[in-house]
């Protein structure tokens, strides 16, 4: 049996394949995954589970647009598609390229304490490298140079400095159709976050405060409604290794710039220390 083709055919009359009308960006490590499993609550929300990469990977851009709506989920008119792929905040002919689909789009980027993020980016690769049985080299020497400088030319470093990315987008984009979302606050009372997402995408008020439940063994909250009942799963809330705090505030200085010019750009501050 061929499933795509059954998969193409089993579904309810009236619903199709659409292009996503909201793409959520980015940023790795700021709680992509989170933000797209708690929208996915909503009735009028349809995601696609996979990370499709179909902006930022030149060989599946050139696809299609065909090929890439054929990868969305079935949805009934009205319905709102939604991807996410984090690789689309930090490469560069993106935003161009979406523009190219889709002028109108609105996009969520969800962002993190930018050492949090280095940190949990860190974490990440250390895993993956673990699973391969190899080593990834101390934190300390991957961050900071021989010198003690920051290093910014490694990827998780440049990653966090968010402003640098952000000005690309809008350069191209509307600023009232990128709606920055506060991974910090998605962590500790999603609720509140979620509900600015149902204004900006014009959604009604749907998804409240019992929908979500604090899971103690986790130590996060996870999203329930009548139909299901969803916690992420463990490679989401990782250990982080502890940093030195000597290193930790030369990070908050070398980034507190870069924070700044991101709150002006996005009109939010954020309580990132310096
Ligand atoms: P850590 O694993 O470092 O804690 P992404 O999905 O973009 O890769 O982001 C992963 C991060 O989402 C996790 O990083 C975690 O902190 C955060 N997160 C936010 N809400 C969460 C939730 N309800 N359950 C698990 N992780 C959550």
């Amino acid at each position: 049996i061929n499933l795509d083709i059954l998969r193409e055919r089993v579904h309810f009359i009236q619903t199709k394949r659409r292009l996503p009308q909201v793409i959520i960006i980015g940023v790795r490590k700021g709680g992509t995954r989170a933000l797209l499993e708690f929208l996915n609550v909503h009735p009028m929300i349809q995601k696609s589970s996979e990370e499709e990469h179909f902006f930022d990977n030149d060989a599946r851009h050139s696809l299609g647009l065909e090929w890439y709506r054929r990868k969305m989920p079935f949805s009934f008119p009205g319905q709102i598609t939604i991807e996410k792929s984090p690789a689309y905040f930090i490469t560069d002919k993106v935003p161009e390229r979406i523009h190219e689909m889709n002028s109108s789009i609105k996009l969520l980027l969800i962002v993190r304490d930018p050492v949090t993020r280095l940190i949990s980016d860190y974490s990440q690769l250390a895993a993956n490298k673990a699973k391969k049985g190899k080593p990834l080299p101390p934190f300390e020497e991957l961050v900071f140079k021989s010198d003690g400088q920051v290093n910014m030319n490694y990827k998780a470093v440049k990653i966090s400095m968010y402003s640098i990315y952000l000005k690309k987008w809008l350069k191209v984009f509307n600023d009232n159709q990128i709606l920055v979302v506060s991974g910090d606050q998605l962590i500790s009372d999603p609720f509140l976050e979620l509900k600015q997402i149902e204004d900006f995408l014009g959604l009604k008020h749907y998804i409240k405060r019992e929908n979500f439940y604090y899971n103690k063994t986790k130590g996060f909250f996870c999203v329930r409604n009548e139909t299901l009942d969803k916690c992420l799963n463990d490679s989401k809330g990782r250990k982080h290794p502890v940093i030195p705090s000597v290193l930790i505030s030369k990070l908050r200085r070398f980034y507190t710039p870069y924070n700044r010019e991101f709150y002006r750009a996005v009109g939010r501050s954020f309580a990132w220390l310096e």
